[in-house]
């Protein structure tokens, strides 16, 4: 019994699945928005079998035709879904019938969901989900580079252990945040060569026994290659796994400097306003005004860790083959592609309208952070690092102990502690001086820096690379 011909399986089934059953495993409310791209596969296929000799043509510009037109319905908010629908293949099919009849049941021929449902995966992939990070990426990094041209000159004190180490440019600091971005992006764009690899033409598994020219139909659909092994093609989601781990990796990077920012904007630190327009209220206390923005940013890398998680417990232990278990893939990935896209924005926005306060940063500098640069001053008159850096660790003592700052020790303090030192020494406490000795490549020298800027905004201007 097979009530329901748009079902897509059920001639060998007596009964229609139980009310919770249909409801546990129907995928059309979350995979209805692979529409565009489930259209776009079957347009194409319909063509491929056309050449094949599996459609006359007018049967495959029937098909396109009404395809097309339930494109139109998903669209304009029309499509009505049906109980049968239990998916989007499912439902664009079951449409399809109703607008052009028996001729829609061609559509499927040597098709499979497996492969299709992995060809639509991989076009949301290509088209929607990597361009969307790709440019909220983008925008931040902008955001960052932008900052750091409008503070050319300002000094910070540079963090280890979240402790006071050595001074830095301000413009520095934020490069700091653009390179793991930059990063992400050239992860996303190996995501995308290995995700440019059609599956369509793989059958359930063993391929297909139809004459279907594959390089055809994936130079019609922008992917770059065929798989090569059908059984793995209906099987593969490392394409998923490596977007959600770039997806979980840059909700790292967004949380780490978030958290910065979190830090830089406490009465304590005072780095940085936040703009209203970034932060929020307390119902309580009337003065506050929290840097919710970045909180929710270090929050949300929580759940893009879990999106990666998730898809990777779905996949372990699965035997070969399809498995319904993958239906379990798209959840995760949407979320992870949602998130980052509301995210990324918020951040760029947080960054670009910030206030920036050079004089506190300054004001923080002390002149212990350039204890270092008094060893390096005893390096320059000879002496070898680990003895200067033992040296430098008695003044700091001797500094310490009668409550004298570095650079009010008198000279023959120092002399007493070892004689290489001489009345320059002095110059040595100048955070500036400090910075802009560090003029090798990736340095904070200004002039260092200056070449960051150069090579991000280069970077900023290029094309993600295409796959090849
Ligand atoms: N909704 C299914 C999924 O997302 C489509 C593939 C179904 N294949 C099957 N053999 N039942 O995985």
């Amino acid at each position: 019994m097979n009530r329901n011909p748009h079902r897509l399986w059920g001639g060998r089934f007596t009964e229609p699945p139980a009310e919770a059953m249909r409801r546990f495993h129907d995928s059309f409310p979350f995979d209805r928005r692979l529409y565009a791209h489930d259209i776009r596969g079957s347009i194409a296929y319909a063509r491929a079998l056309a050449r094949a000799g599996l459609l006359t043509s007018e049967e495959a510009e029937q098909i396109v035709a009404g395809l097309a037109q339930v494109r139109e319905e998903f669209e304009q908010g029309t499509f009505v879904p049906a109980s049968e629908d239990e998916d989007i293949h499912t439902a664009v099919e079951r449409r399809l019938h109703e607008l052009i009849g028996e001729v829609a049941g061609k559509l499927h021929t040597g098709r499979s969901r497996n492969d299709q449902v992995a060809t639509d995966t991989r076009l949301y992939l290509l088209e929607e989900a990597i361009p969307t990070v790709e440019a909220g990426l983008r925008e931040l990094q902008a955001a960052l580079v932008q900052q750091a041209q409008a503070h050319p000159q300002a000094l910070m004190p540079g963090y280890t252990h979240l402790q006071r180490a050595q001074p830095l440019l301000f413009a520095h600091w934020l490069l700091s945040h653009f390179w793991p971005l930059q990063r992400d992006r050239e992860r996303l764009a190996d995501c995308r060569r290995r995700t440019a690899v059609l599956p369509l033409g793989s059958g359930a598994l063993a391929g297909t026994p139809f004459p279907i020219d594959r390089e055809a139909l994936a130079q019609e659909l922008g992917f770059r290659a065929v798989s090569p092994n059908s059984l793995d093609a209906v099987a593969d989601r490392d394409y998923i796994a490596e977007f959600l781990f770039v997806a979980a990796l840059i909700g790292v990077h967004l949380s780490r400097l978030a958290e910065d920012l979190i830090l830089f904007s406490t009465a304590e630190f005072g780095f940085v306003t936040l703009a209203d327009a970034y932060s929020t209220g307390s119902s309580l206390m009337p003065q506050k005004k929290n840097p919710d923005s970045l909180e929710l940013t270090r929050g949300k890398s929580g759940r893009l860790l879990g999106d990666l998680v998730t898809l990777l417990a779905v996949l372990k232990g699965t035997p070969s083959g399809y498995n319904k278990d993958f239906q379990e893939d798209k959840e995760p990935l949407f979320d992870a592609v949602e998130t980052l896209a509301l995210t990324l924005p918020v951040v760029a926005g947080a960054v670009a309208t910030m206030t920036v306060h050079e004089e506190r940063m300054a004001a923080a500098l002390d002149e212990a952070m350039l204890a270092t640069d008094l060893a390096d001053y005893l390096v320059e008159k000879g002496l070898p690092f680990r003895q200067a850096h033992q040296i430098v660790g008695q003044v700091v003592r001797e500094a310490a102990e009668t409550g004298v700052p570095l650079s009010q020790l008198p000279l023959a303090c120092y002399r007493a502690i070892h004689p290489a030192f001489a009345a320059d020494l002095y110059r040595v406490f100048d955070a500036a001086r400090s910075v802009a000795r560090r003029r090798a490549v990736g340095g904070t020298a200004p002039e260092a820096v200056r070449e960051q800027i150069r090579q991000a905004e280069a970077l900023l201007a290029s094309e993600m690379p295409a796959p090849e």
